[in-house]
C-alpha cells in the first residue's frame, strides 16, 4: 500500500468536458489519446506509430461475429502485449473458484441466506479477496457464471491481473476502488456498477476501505442492454449514462507481477514495468461504468406485479433467444400504486436460478433477514417468496400510493443451476434458520368461500 500517490499517470482530458475523465455511451466507438497524435487517423497499422508506439489489437469477440456485436479496440502502447508476460508459474487462489465446481458433499438444493462476509486483518486485494460463493455451467465451455463477494483492504502495487475467462461485472457495497485498466481509469462507489472486460488489465487501489461488493464473473457472451420492446427508446438504463475511462497510462519500470486466471486456474508472471502502458486507443471493447441511481424502473400503473425482469438492467445472452445466461436486475427506490394487487414480489419457482444481494436498505419480500452486503440463493425450481409478516403486510395494507424508500437489491440470475463452494456452505455466514422465514405461513382454506 502507499505511494500510489507517487506514481505518474497520465491521463487523457474528456472530449465531453462535463464529465472529467470519462466518455459517455454503452458500446459506442470511441477515440481517446493521453497524448496529443498518439492516436492514428484514418487507419489502424500505420508502418510506424508516432512516439515509438506499438499498434496492437485486443478482440473482445471473434472476428467473424455480427456487426452488431462485434467488439475490438486498438491500443497504442509503450510495449506490445507479448513485453507483459514471461513464462508462467501457477499459484494458489484457493477462494476463487470456477465452474464445474460441484462437491459432492455439499447440499445446493436449498434456499440459502447468508449475512455479509465479514472482512478480516489480514491484507487482502480485490484478486486475494474474492470469495466465490456460487458457479454455475462451465468455464471450459464459456457458458455460466460465478458469483462472488470481494473483500478488499489492500492496494494492487505493482500486482497487475486480468483474467481470460470472463468479464467481471463488480457491484461495491462499501468503501472506494479505483480501476487502473490498460484503457483508463475508473473509480467505483457503492450504487455504481462497472464491468472490466475479458483479457483486459487493470490493477486496483482502495481508495477508502474496508470495501466489500459483490462480482459476477460472466463465462459467456458479454452483458448487454435488454431489448425494450413495447417499452420503446427509453427509462430502465440508458445508454448516456454508462461511462468509459479516457486514456491514462503509466511509464513505470519496476520489478512487476501480473496474475492471469485463465480456465479456473490462476498463473503468475513477473516483468519490469507497468502493463498498463496504452497512450491511445479506439474501439468499442472498453471497460465501463454506470450509476444505478439513473436506473429508471417501469413497473405496474394499475393492477399486478410485472415479472421482475422488467427491472433488467443488463443481459448475457445464452444463444438461446429470451433465456439468458445471466440477467442482472435492479431492485430499486420505487413508487408502488397497483389497486387490488399483492404488491411484493410473488411466490414463485423458477428454471432460472436467483442469487440476490443486498446494496443496501430493506427488500420489500423480506423485512428483516437479508442485510446490506448480504447474499440468498433460490435455486433452479426452489420456491421463494414473502415471508409470513411481508404477506400478512401486504395482504393487509391501505393501498394507497407507496414509495419504496431505502431500498436497492440486485439479482444475478442465470438459466444454470448455481452450486455452492465451500467456503460458502462452510465457511461463509450461513444463516441456518432461513428456511424457518416461511414457519408462519398459515393454512387459511376451510372449504368455504370469501377472503380470509
Ligand atoms: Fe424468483
Amino acid at each position: 500500500m502507499g505511494n500510489a500517490m507517487t506514481r505518474e499517470i497520465k491521463r487523457a482530458e474528456s472530449p465531453m468536458g462535463t464529465t472529467p475523465g470519462y466518455m459517455p455511451g454503452f458500446g459506442n466507438d470511441f477515440e481517446t489519446e493521453a497524448l496529443p497524435g498518439a492516436l492514428p487517423s484514418g487507419q489502424n497499422s500505420p508502418q510506424k506509430c508516432n512516439y515509438g508506439l506499438y499498434a496492437e489489437q485486443l478482440s473482445g469477440t471473434a472476428f467473424t461475429a455480427p456487426r452488431g456485436q462485434n467488439e475490438r479496440t486498438w491500443c497504442y502502447r509503450i510495449r506490445p502485449s507479448v513485453k507483459h508476460t514471461g513464462r508462467f508459474e501457477k499459484i494458489d487462489m484457493p477462494y476463487w473458484q470456477s465452474a464445474p465446481n460441484i462437491d459432492p458433499e455439499l447440499i445446493s438444493l436449498g434456499q440459502y441466506r447468508w449475512d455479509p462476509v465479514p472482512h478480516t486483518d489480514a491484507p487482502l486485494t480485490f484478486v486475494t479477496g474474492m470469495r466465490t460463493m456460487t458457479t454455475a455451467g462451465d468455464v471450459n465451455t464459456q457458458t455460466g457464471m460465478a458469483a462472488h463477494v470481494y473483500l478488499a483492504n489492500a492496494s494492487m502495487e505493482d500486482e497487475y491481473f486480468f483474467s481470460a475467462d470472463g468479464e467481471l461485472l463488480v457491484v461495491p457495497q462499501e468503501g472506494l476502488l479505483r480501476f487502473h485498466t490498460e484503457l483508463g481509469t475508473i473509480d467505483l462507489a457503492p450504487k455504481e456498477i462497472a464491468i472490466l472486460p475479458r483479457g483486459m488489465v487493470y490493477r486496483v487501489e482502495v481508495v477508502e476501505g474496508p470495501a466489500r461488493g459483490f462480482v459476477c464473473e460472466n463465462y459467456g457472451q458479454k452483458f448487454d442492454l435488454p431489448n425494450r420492446g413495447p417499452i420503446g427508446a427509453n427509462c430502465l438504463a440508458n445508454p448516456r449514462d454508462f461511462l468509459t475511462p479516457v486514456a491514462a497510462f503509466e511509464d513505470r519500470e519496476v520489478p512487476s507481477t501480473v496474475t492471469i486466471k485463465w480456465c479456473g486456474q490462476f498463473h503468475q508472471t513477473r516483468i519490469g514495468h507497468s502493463p498498463l502502458d496504452v497512450v491511445a486507443w479506439h474501439g468499442n471493447y472498453a471497460p465501463v461504468k454506470y450509476d444505478l441511481n439513473t436506473y429508471s424502473p417501469v413497473g405496474a400503473i394499475l393492477f399486478d406485479h410485472p415479472d421482475p425482469s422488467i427491472f433488467t438492467v443488463l443481459t448475457a445472452p445464452s444463444g438461446q433467444e429470451g433465456t439468458a445466461n445471466i440477467d442482472f436486475v435492479l431492485f430499486r427506490e420505487r413508487w408502488m400504486v397497483a389497486e387490488n394487487t399483492f404488491r411484493p414480489p410473488w411466490y414463485h419457482k423458477n428454471v432460472m436460478s436467483e442469487l440476490m444481494g443486498n446494496i443496501y436498505g430493506q427488500y420489500d419480500a423480506k423485512p428483516q433477514g437479508f442485510v446490506p452486503g448480504g447474499v440468498s440463493l433460490h435455486n433452479c425450481m426452489l420456491p421463494h417468496g414473502p415471508d409470513a409478516p411481508a404477506f400478512e403486510g401486504a395482504s393487509n395494507a391501505e393501498l394507497a400510493p407507496v414509495k419504496l424508500e431505502n431500498t436497492m437489491s440486485f439479482m444475478f440470475e442465470t438459466r444454470f443451476p448455481q452450486h455452492l463452494t465451500a467456503f460458502a456452505a462452510r465457511e461463509a455466514p450461513l444463516q441456518d434458520d432461513y428456511i424457518d422465514c416461511w414457519d408462519g405461513i398459515e393454512k387459511k382454506f376451510d372449504g368455504t368461500p370469501g377472503e380470509k
